[in-house]
Formats: structure tokens, C-alpha cells, sequence
């Protein structure tokens, strides 16, 4: 992991911290952080406040006086994929949606998918073989994708899947674009990149309302997706179209990547300390999985202790964004109503206050002791207050499973010379690296 000391972080007095904000992207927010509770700073012409005290942090995410809405600037400039999707909607539309879709992710129906978790990763993970090198983040985004059809949506997939793949591909691409252009994205110029861009949300559209369609001829009430179909409020008045469409798209892009990319970062830790893995397979020599429950597998501790570690170092949403509606006080600061609240899970999880040695991966420091003196909001890879992710349990029993099936059939090798980097854009993704794998011999 390298070393903060080495880089150097400039706040230009024309560009902010634009430019480190570009190229080192995660450092720069811990730069930022460490410079106080609550930290006003420029990215070009935009002021932003970074909130890193974990009181202050929970004020903001707990929102008692509901000043708060998702951070517009940023999330303005995905509207064209999201729509009125979980992830930026407000008000009436938003907590209509939560209410509807939360039974699907309680403990209690995330169990009930444990078996089918289960067999989708090993279904995968049958195909590979002694020696074998695998791509990790593209294999792990394969699974996700498979795991989050056939325990929310179950549609036949198989035969789309390499079109959705690709679709999001393509979007993810231009992800990059939008998260750093000062001005807002120029998304309606017919340039090359918006055209294909508008190519690949157009195709994801189709297959999703091919999808929509389906669902409404089986008429069944079994997976997530048959009963966002056949919604009815107290008013009788459901879903539309376009709704199901805006969660189906966000469902499909916040449920996969980010699991996906929590377990590649955690395989590429467990390929420096070989240790561990062998005290997993101890963990883990006790579990039937033909009878298995969610709270057996992840509250072992060293699963759980990996699991927790991995998303301290590298948190997938390494940022969360709100914007105040009114004028209002963080701290003993002063925001303007509009402003952007920054907080970062990705500065907070490697703050020196909390956490010995921020760098090192040691999934043994989650221990009770040590989780009792932990501050409520200095640990929250999946945010926390009323916007908390809906899919935590969802993508602990995931994140949990792949770790178990893959490792209990495989020795992973890192094979490059070079530490694994991130290489964030809307989440915090590896840059590509593969592990070669082998068969454990006892
Ligand atoms: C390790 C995996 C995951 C991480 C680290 C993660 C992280 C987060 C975070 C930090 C937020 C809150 C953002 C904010 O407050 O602005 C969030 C929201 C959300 N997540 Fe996750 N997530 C993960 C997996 C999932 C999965 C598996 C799903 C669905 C299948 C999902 C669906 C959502 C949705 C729909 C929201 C918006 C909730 C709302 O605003 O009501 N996430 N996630």
C-alpha cells in the first residue's frame, strides 16, 4: 500500500484541488480530511465541505431536521440512467419505493436466497481449474450479476447477459467523464462518446422492458422484481413503467459492482497473508451448506473480521454527497443552503484516531473490545441514517459466500510484481489484475 508521505497534494489557489482530486483521487480525500472536523475546499469554481468528525458525520446521515437531500450537483448528471431510481430520488416517490422494496433485503429473505447464492457461485466457479489464471474484478462482476438475477429478478438471463455486460461496460466508461467535468456533462452534443453512450442505455433499456414485460405475463409474487411489477399502494396506484425501469437499472448497477468489487479487493488481500486463508478453511470446516444460516456464516469472526477490513480499507462508495436545502451549521462552520457536504468513507475507515496502524490489513482488530470503543459513524462503508444501503445483508451474505465456495476449492497466487491499485470512478474498482489459482493439496 503506498505510503501517504510520498505524495504530495496541492491546493492550487485558482484550481483547488482539482487536479489531485483527478489523479489521486482517495489520497486527496484524506488529505482533506486530515485537516480538520469539518473542511471547506475548491474543486475549480465548486466549494464543497468535507465532514470527517464521526459525530458531526452522523448528524449529517441522521438528518433529525431532514435538511438534507442527495448530493444534486453530482447525482444531476446521472439522471439519465438512474431516473427516480432508490439511489437519487426524494421525498414522497423515494420513501414510497424504500418501503416496497425493503422486505426483499430484511435478514429474513436474504436467507431464503442463501441457497440460491450458493449454487450460482458454484456454478461459476466449477468451470475453473488447476493453474488457471482469472481475471478477478470481471469474474466477480459475472457472479454478482448471475447472484443478483436469480435471487431478485429471475428472468432468463443467459442468453442477454453478454449484451448487459457490455452495455454497462460502455456506461461505466463514461462514468469517469461525468464524475470529474466541473461544468456538468454536455449529455445531449452528439459527439462519439455521447453517441455510444446513448447507444448502451438505450439497448439496457430494451432489455429491461423486455424484462418488465415477462414479468407481467407470468404474473407471479415471488422475486423483487414481480412485486415492483404488480405494486399496489393503499391508493391502488403502483408502479409504472418507467418506475420499475429507473429501480430495475439502479438495482442492477448498485447491487453488482459493489459487491463485486468488495470481494476482488478482499481476494487480493487474502493473496498477501496466505495465513489467513488457511484459519478460514478452520472457520469454515463446521458449515453443512445444505443448512446454513445467514448469521452462521458471517459472524464467524474471521470471516466477518476480513470482510469488515476489506471494506474499512477500501470501501466501494469511497464518498457520500448531500446537499443542504437551507442555510445551516456543521461544527462551528457555516454551509450554504445548496453546497456539497462531502463525507468519505474511504478517509474515515484509514483515520489514525480511529484505527492502529490505518493501513495494514489486520481483520483481527473487529473484536468486541474493539468495536465497543469504535465511534458509531467511523466505520460506514454502507453510509448510515435513513439513505443507509438497502442491500448491506444482501452483500454481506454474497460477499461472504463467494469468499467461502472460492477459497475453500483454491489457492490464490498474485502473480505481479507491482501492489494492486485503485483505480477509482464511481466506486472504488481495482485496476485489472488476475490471480492464478491451484488446488489446495490436503
Ligand atoms: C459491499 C456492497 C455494497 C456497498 C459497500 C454499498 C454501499 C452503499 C452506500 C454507502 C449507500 C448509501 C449512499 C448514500 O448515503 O448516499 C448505498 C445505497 C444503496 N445501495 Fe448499496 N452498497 C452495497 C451493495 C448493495 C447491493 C447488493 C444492493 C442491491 C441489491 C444495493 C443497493 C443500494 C440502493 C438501492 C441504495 C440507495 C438506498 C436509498 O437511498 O434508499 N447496494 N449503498
Amino acid at each position: 500500500m503506498s505510503s501517504k508521505k510520498e505524495l504530495k497534494i496541492e491546493n492550487h489557489w485558482l484550481f483547488g484541488y482539482f487536479k489531485p482530486f483527478v489523479s489521486k483521487r482517495v489520497e486527496t480525500l484524506r488529505h482533506i480530511s486530515e485537516l480538520g472536523d469539518v473542511t471547506r475546499f475548491r474543486l475549480l469554481m465548486g466549494v464543497n465541505y468535507m465532514v470527517s468528525d464521526p459525530e458531526l458525520v452522523g448528524q449529517v446521515l441522521l438528518d433529525p431536521d431532514n435538511i438534507y437531500i442527495k448530493n444534486r450537483g453530482f447525482w444531476s448528471r446521472f439522471d439519465d440512467i438512474f431516473g427516480q431510481g432508490l439511489v437519487i430520488s426524494e421525498g414522497a416517490i423515494w420513501k414510497k419505493h424504500r418501503k416496497l422494496m425493503a422486505p426483499a433485503f430484511q435478514s429474513k429473505t436474504v436467507q431464503t436466497y442463501f441457497s440460491s447464492m450458493i449454487s450460482e457461485v458454484d456454478q461459476y466457479v466449477e468451470n475453473w481449474s488447476h493453474g488457471q489464471s482469472i481475471n478477478v474484478h470481471q469474474s466477480m462482476m459475472d457472479i454478482t450479476l448471475n447472484v443478483l438475477n436469480a435471487c431478485l429478478f429471475n428472468v432468463e438471463f443467459n442468453n442477454v447477459k453478454s449484451q448487459v455486460v457490455d452495455c454497462i461496460k460502455q456506461l461505466e466508461s463514461q462514468f469517469a467523464l461525468r464524475v470529474v467535468r466541473p461544468f456538468g456533462f454536455q449529455s445531449t452534443w452528439p459527439s462519439k462518446i455521447n453517441k455510444e453512450y446513448w447507444s448502451a442505455l438505450s439497448k439496457l433499456e430494451t432489455i429491461v422492458k423486455q424484462f418488465i414485460t415477462n414479468v407481467r405475463e407470468k404474473n407471479d409474487d415471488k422475486t423483487l422484481l414481480d412485486k415492483l411489477v404488480n405494486a399496489r399502494d393503499e391508493t391502488n396506484s403502483g408502479l409504472d413503467d418507467s418506475e420499475i425501469r429507473d429501480e430495475l437499472i439502479t438495482l442492477i448497477l448498485a447491487g453488482h459492482d459493489t459487491t463485486s468489487i468488495t470481494v476482488s479487493w478482499a481476494l487480493y488481500l487474502l493473496s498477501q497473508n496466505s495465513h489467513l486463508i488457511e484459519s478460514l478453511r478452520e472457520e469454515w470446516s463446521t458449515l453443512d451448506p445444505d443448512n446454513i444460516d445467514y448469521g452462521s456464516l458471517v459472524k464467524l469472526p474471521l470471516t466477518r473480521g476480513v470482510l469488515r477490513e476489506t471494506l474499512r480499507l477500501y470501501p466501494p462508495a469511497y464518498i457520500i454527497g448531500r446537499e443542504p436545502l437551507v442555510d445551516t451549521k456543521i461544527g462551528n462552520v457555516e454551509i450554504p443552503k445548496t453546497f456539497a457536504v462531502v463525507i468519505s468513507p474511504y478517509a474515515m475507515g484509514r483515520d489514525a484516531r480511529f484505527y492502529d496502524e490505518p493501513d495494514q490489513f489486520i481483520p483481527q482488530r473487529w473484536n468486541e473490545d474493539f468495536e465497543k470503543q469504535l465511534p458509531r459513524f467511523a466505520f460506514i462503508p454502507f453510509g448510515g441514517g435513513k439513505r443507509t444501503c438497502i442491500g448491506e445483508q444482501f452483500a454481506t451474505a454474497e460477499a461472504a459466500i463467494l469468499l467461502w465456495r472460492i477459497l475453500s476449492k483454491f489457492n490464490i497466487e498474485y502473480t505481479d510484481s507491482k501492489p494492486l491499485q485503485p483505480a477509482p470512478v464511481m466506486t472504488l474498482t481495482p485496476a485489472p489484475f488476475s490471480l492464478k489459482l491451484s488446488r489446495p493439496t490436503s
